[in-house]
């Protein structure tokens, strides 16, 4: 049993959750029966009255379709005592941009296509709890998204709003246009992902008591230290395509990895790596919620567990020194121009 929860912010701050939450997007790849079993885990070890935050998205499947979606409709159609335990998060408002990728759309019509699609693919069980444009339609003024999210939530939609990618700067224009109506930013936040932008954005979300979900706290899994090299993923694994796990890149980076597996190793009783990561993550901000994905059990619970650790300010001055002494090495994502596709900080 897990012990720690968070209230969350804006509009839904009448809501608790535990203070990690689980990300979906690759439950997509592995059986229901597997999937099943790391969403059960992770609920049933919280408190009652406390929920767990899911994490989904329209696109979240190998066709950028509703495949994770559908998984949550069959996983609530099995287990519809489930429904009231977790609170959902789904991500759309993209269209095909027709080079292979998605691209960000708030229009009003594209909005509604996007909620009216994740709801029917999520099936009559379940409704969505917070609903969050992917990324920041920058052809759009942000006034218009916002009045286009409201129209929506208020037609009972979806439960609340959140936004993704987004920087501080928008966070607060967003506020000031409808104070409280966003309950919740997500962002790419760990011990190698944590430059201005992330600082300028948690500050914003702190003084305005907007939850700021942390996505990717693992490193996408390098941080957790189960992995020495590229040649250790799966062939094919996205992560392969990605610039910090291109051959010397992962190299140095393994030099951040084996700084804090010893900082895990010297806590007593000892800490995983990847504990470690979440961990620090909360404690950037009291409206920090570390979104760790994993499809296993087993790892779902050792992440939330992470939540009930308390890390001592030498701890975090040595987290700190790893990443003076190491700097990462390699860009987010793909890196270079490609990352332009990715809409990210709007
Ligand atoms: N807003 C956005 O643009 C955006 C972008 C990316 C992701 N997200 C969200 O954030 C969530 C997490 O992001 P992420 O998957 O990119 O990165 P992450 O949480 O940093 O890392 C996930 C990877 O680490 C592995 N892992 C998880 N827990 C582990 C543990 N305790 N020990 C060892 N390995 C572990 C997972 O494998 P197993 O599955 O095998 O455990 C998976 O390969 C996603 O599910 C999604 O909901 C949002």
């Amino acid at each position: 049993m897990v012990s720690s929860s968070v209230k969350l912010g804006g509009s839904a701050s009448h809501i608790a959750v535990g203070r990690v939450a689980h990300g979906l997007m690759l439950l997509t790849a592995v059986s229901d029966e597997q999937a099943f079993e790391a969403i059960r885990a992770g609920v049933d070890a919280l408190p009652s009255g406390t929920k767990m935050f899911l994490n989904s998205g329209e696109f979240y499947d190998k066709t950028w379709g509703v495949g994770n979606l559908q998984l949550l409709s069959r996983f609530y159609e099995k287990y519809p005592e489930y429904v009231e335990k977790t609170f959902l998060s789904v991500k759309g408002a993209m269209k095909p941009d027709g080079k292979g990728m998605i691209m960000p759309d708030s229009s009003m019509e594209n909005l509604r296509r996007s909620v009216e699609n994740c709801q029917k693919a999520l099936g009559p069980k379940k409704s969505i709890d917070l609903y969050q444009p992917a990324r920041i339609d920058s052809t759009i003024p942000l006034e218009t998204i916002m009045s286009n999210l409201i129209t929506l939530r208020d037609e009972g939609k979806f439960g609340h709003i959140g936004l993704s990618e987004c920087k501080g700067s928008t966070l607060r224009k967003a506020y000031a246009l409808h104070p409280g109506s966003v309950a919740a930013v997500e962002v790419e936040v760990s011990a190698w992902e944590y430059g201005q932008e992330q600082k300028d954005l948690i500050a914003a979300a702190t003084e305005l008591g907007v939850s700021v979900l942390a996505y990717s706290p693992l490193g996408q899994g390098l941080l957790t230290g189960k992995f020495n090299s590229a040649a250790d993923l799966p062939e094919g694994d996205f992560r392969t395509r990605f610039d910090r796990f291109k051959d010397d890149n992962i190299k140095a980076n393994m030099a951040i990895v084996e700084g804090l597996k010893a900082i895990a190793a010297n806590r007593k009783p000892p800490i995983t790596t990847g504990q470690l990561c979440i961990a620090w993550v909360a404690s950037l901000g009291p409206t920090m919620i570390p979104l760790p994905g994993s499809s296993k059990a087993t790892r779902t619970l050792e992440n939330l567990e992470a939540g009930d650790v308390e890390l001592t300010s030498e701890e975090i001055k040595a987290i700190e020194q790893v990443l003076v002494d190491h700097p990462v090495s390699g860009e987010r994502y793909i890196g270079g121009p490609a990352n332009a596709h990715l809409h990210l900080w709007g």
